[in-house]
This record gives structure tokens, C-alpha cells and sequence, in this order.
């Protein structure tokens, strides 16, 4: 397995894995997420690749100030096998490798599973409230 930007005939594959792991919300259009993150300068789609297959994608970037991971998610099937973990120390080398010294991400409040893995990564809850407004 290898991880690196994601080729560009897995890009169907990652917005698929995105839907089944329940990253995707009727507001979103994933796959024009998927193209504004892999044609801007700061920011790329990793993914997973064993034997041509699409085994996990992570969506990173930074604003100039700190690095941000979105769409981190691995195969149903790969789950619970260090994966997710790899996938995480990809973005954190991406990120440091733009000498961006903080990495950050938001966990949707109801994803409990996914707040305990990263607890386990040495995540820790930065205590701010998330304010958002849709522009259009
Ligand atoms: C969350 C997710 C990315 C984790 O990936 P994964 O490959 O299953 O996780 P790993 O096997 O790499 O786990 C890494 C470590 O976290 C631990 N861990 C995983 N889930 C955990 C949980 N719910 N609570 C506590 N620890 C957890 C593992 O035991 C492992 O510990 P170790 O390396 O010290 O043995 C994956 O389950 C997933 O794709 N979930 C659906 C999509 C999602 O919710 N993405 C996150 C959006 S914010």
C-alpha cells in the first residue's frame, strides 16, 4: 500500500468512499470539494492505493496559518488496521513539510468513533466554538 496525492482515476472512487462512510451532507457537493482541493496550491488529496485500489483518502491544506485535514477515511473493509493512523501522519508531513507548525480539524459533534481515534493520535480538544455561514 501506498500513500501519495491521489491520481486522478481514483477520483470517483474517493467521492464513492466519502458516501459510504457517512462524510458526505446534502449541502456539500463532494466532488467539487474533491476538485477545488487538488487544483489549489495549498491544498491536496491523499489516498491509499493497494494493488490499484482505493483503500483511504485524507483532504489537507493550510490558510497560511494552520494545516486542516477534511475527508479522512478508510475502506469499511480496511478499518481498525492502522490505516486511519498512517493517513494522519501523511497530512501532519504534509503540513510540517509547508513549515506550518499546528494541524487541526473539526469532528462533527455525533462522530464519537472518530473523536477517540484521534484522542488516541494525540489529538486534544482545542475548546473553540465553530462559527459558519454559507456564502451563496
Ligand atoms: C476514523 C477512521 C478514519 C479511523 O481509521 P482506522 O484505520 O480505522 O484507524 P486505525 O486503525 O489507524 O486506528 C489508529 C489508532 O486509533 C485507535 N482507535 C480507532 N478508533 C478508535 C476509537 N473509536 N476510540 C479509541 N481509539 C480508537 C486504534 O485502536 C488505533 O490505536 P493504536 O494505533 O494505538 O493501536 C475510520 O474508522 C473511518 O474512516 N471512519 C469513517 C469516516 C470518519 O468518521 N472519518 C473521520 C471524519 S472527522
Amino acid at each position: 500500500m501506498k500513500i501519495d496525492v491521489l491520481p486522478e482515476n481514483l477520483h470517483d472512487a474517493a467521492v464513492k468512499l466519502w458516501h459510504e462512510t457517512g462524510l458526505t451532507r446534502p449541502w456539500n457537493d463532494p466532488a467539487a470539494d474533491l476538485r477545488r482541493a487538488v487544483e489549489g496550491d495549498d491544498s491536496a488529496v491523499l489516498g491509499a492505493v493497494d494493488d490499484g485500489t482505493l483503500v483511504a483518502t485524507a483532504m489537507v491544506g493550510h490558510d497560511g496559518h494552520r494545516g486542516w485535514v477534511y475527508y479522512l477515511a478508510v475502506a469499511p473493509d480496511r478499518q481498525g488496521a492502522g490505516v486511519g493512523r498512517l493517513m494522519m501522519a501523511a497530512c501532519e508531513d504534509w503540513v510540517a513539510g509547508r513549515r506550518i507548525p499546528k494541524i487541526q480539524l473539526m469532528v462533527r459533534a455525533d462522530n464519537t468513533a472518530a473523536a477517540g481515534f484521534y484522542e488516541r493520535l494525540g489529538y486534544t480538544d482545542a475548546e473553540v466554538v465553530v462559527l459558519g455561514k454559507r456564502l451563496g
